[in-house]
Formats: C-alpha cells, structure tokens, sequence
C-alpha cells in the first residue's frame, strides 16, 4: 500500500515514514520544507508543495494517480499555538486551507483512506485532569480551533462521500525513536530543557502553585516512536468493516509534571539539572492527560516507553 505522508520531513512525519517502511507499506512523502530536514527521508522520495497553496488540489490529483496513493497520512500543519494567536488567518489558511485542498483531491482521485493528525489541543483547558475523546471540545487559541476544524471536515467526508478516517489526538509528543530524528526546534518542554542544560542556564517552570501533587503543571508525555506506532494501528483499523470510532487520543494515560521530567533529565546527564521557578504562563490547564482506553481496546495499541526512554532518547538525539 503506497502511503502518501504530508509533513514527511517534520519531527514527526520522519518517524512515521519509518515506522511504515518497517510494516511493509511504501511511503512517499510531501513537505513544503519550511520547517522540514531533507536528511531525515532516507530514501523516501519527497514531493516538495504547500498543501495550501492555489493549485495544490490539482497537483495534487495527479501525484494522487500518478503514484497510484491509495491512503494518506496528513500530518503537515502549522503548529505553533503563539504564532497561531498573533497570526489567526495565516492559520486558518494554511491547516485548514491544507485540508480543503487535501480532502478535495482525495475524493477526485478516489483515495478513500486518511488518518489525520489532530491534537489534545482541541479539548483547550478542560476542567478534567484525564480526558476521554467524547469530553466536550473547546479549544481556546486558532491552532486548537484549526486541528478542531480538521476533524469536523474528516467527519463530514466519511458520511458525504464515504471516505475512511480516523483522526489521533496527540497529547506531549518528546523523545527519539532514532538519534538522527530528534526534534530540532526548540519549542517544547524537554527540548527546552535540554536546550538550556546545554547552554548551562535555568530551564523556567511556568508555576509551582497549581492544584497538582508537585505543584508544577502535569501533562501526557508520549514517545514519538509510539505515537507512529498508532498510526500504523489507525491504517490497519481502516481496512476493517463496521468501524464505528473516528477520533483516537494518543498518549500514555499517565500525567507527569514539569518537575518530574526535569528529575528524569537530571537522571539523564547525571547531574542536577538547574530550575527557576516562574510564574504561570497563561492559558495552561493545570493537568491534562489522555484517556487511553479506547485505543487500547479498538485499535489494540499501548504505550510501551515511560518518562524516561522518552527524556534520554531525546538527550542523545540533541548529541548527534
Ligand atoms: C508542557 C508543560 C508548561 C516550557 C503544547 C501545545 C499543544 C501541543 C503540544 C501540538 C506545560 C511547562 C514549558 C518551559 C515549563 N502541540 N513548561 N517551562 O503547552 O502542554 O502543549 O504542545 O499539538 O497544542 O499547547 O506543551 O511543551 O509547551 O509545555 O514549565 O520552558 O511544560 O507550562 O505545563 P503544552 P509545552
């Protein structure tokens, strides 16, 4: 089955390039390369377009026909929830302009199978510590809203024109499942962490009065290795008959806090990692973790690395 991954180049898309080639599908890979590495494809071959631009649907068809797709990844998108506030229609334009021209293709080019990378980002600030997938939706910035949006559109498809869909909700994505495919960009807690442990400064903990055991903010920290693991989980579901579930969270069920994963990065290099306790950085709930047992029981799929593969795989991918 020749898999089409938009965002191959990312963080993220390498590894599920990876984990595809691995259960025998064929991955091609599509990446505007604005923020993706030519060398983390390998061999994958790279269709290098913007999803949103105009024209991309129609190209689109054609690398659809041309390549003989019959399934999709679509994991390409604007992720920076900052960004997303202080640009609120560059986001709606390209995540959901990206999708539009995506689902339109598909259904002109009969591809009828899609798994589509949404986030915990869609649930906002819930007043549960631990969120199953029929917790109300509320999203409180563009780029939660635009993931959110994303979903309504796969759900629309499945029941107008029958396409198959699923849709993961990721929850933390940190970690390395090679050290040549670590996360790059400096935008999340553990390459925060580690970006200021090198650089021998104090990594900043946004609050450590929250209604939480510690003190300091719990969230669900989920191995990039496992999370493409899912989505092979999700491509098999979809050759199945009688489905009936299109949304999946995707984490490890357990919440660790901001001081834990600082313990575990000490762990790590061995050594007591600096901190300096911060304010609260506005808009963060004090705990969010995924409810996992639906995908533990419809798509078969766990977690199998803990806090600290995740924290030292991660360290050793910043070495390389
Ligand atoms: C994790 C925890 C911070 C930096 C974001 C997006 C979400 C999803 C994943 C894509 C929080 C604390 C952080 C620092 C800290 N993205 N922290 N010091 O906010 O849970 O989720 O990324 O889908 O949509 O919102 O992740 O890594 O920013 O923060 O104390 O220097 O670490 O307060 O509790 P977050 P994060």
């Amino acid at each position: 089955m020749k898999i089409l991954v938009t965002g191959g180049a990312g963080y993220i898309g390498s590894h599920v390039l990876r984990a595809l080639t691995r259960a025998g599908f064929d991955p091609v890979a599509l990446d505007d390369m604005s923020f993706g590495v030519s060398k983390r494809l390998g061999d994958t071959p790279l269709v290098q377009m913007d999803l949103a631009s105009a024209g991309a649907k129609n190209e689109l068809v054609r690398i659809f026909k041309d390549q003989e797709i019959t399934g999709v990844i679509h994991l390409a998108a604007r992720k920076s929830v900052a960004e997303s506030v202080a640009q609120p229609e560059y986001y709606y334009q390209q995540n959901v302009g990206a999708m539009l021209n995506l689902l339109a293709a598909m259904q002109e080019a009969g591809v009828m199978n899609l798994v589509f990378s949404s986030s915990a980002a869609t649930y906002g600030a819930p007043a549960e510590a631990k969120v199953s997938e029929d917790y109300v939706c509320q999203p409180i910035n563009p780029y939660g809203e635009t993931k959110l949006i994303g979903e309504w559109m796969v759900a629309n498809a499945v029941k107008a024109w029958g396409l198959n869909g699923v849709c993961l909700r990721y929850f933390n994505v940190a970690g390395a499942g090679y050290d040549d495919l670590g996360d790059t960009s400096v935008a999340n807690l553990i390459p925060i962490a580690i970006h200021a442990y090198k650089n021998k400064t104090p990594v900043q903990v946004f609050g450590t009065d929250w209604p939480t055991p510690d003190g300091s903010c719990v969230r669900d920290y989920i191995h990039v290795a496992d999370l493409a693991e899912a989505h092979i989980s999700a491509l098999n579901y979809l050759k199945e008959k009688n489905r009936e579930e299109l949304v999946f969270n995707v984490g490890t069920g357990k919440g660790s806090s901001v001081l834990e994963v600082l313990a575990a990065l000490s762990q790590v290099v061995g050594e007591e990692v600096q901190v300096n306790h911060a304010n609260r950085r506005p808009g963060d709930p004090a705990a969010l973790s995924a409810d996992v047992a639906k995908i533990a029981s419809v798509l078969g799929w766990q977690a199998k690395h803990n806090l600290l593969e995740i924290v030292e795989s991660a360290y050793r991918a910043s070495l390389n």
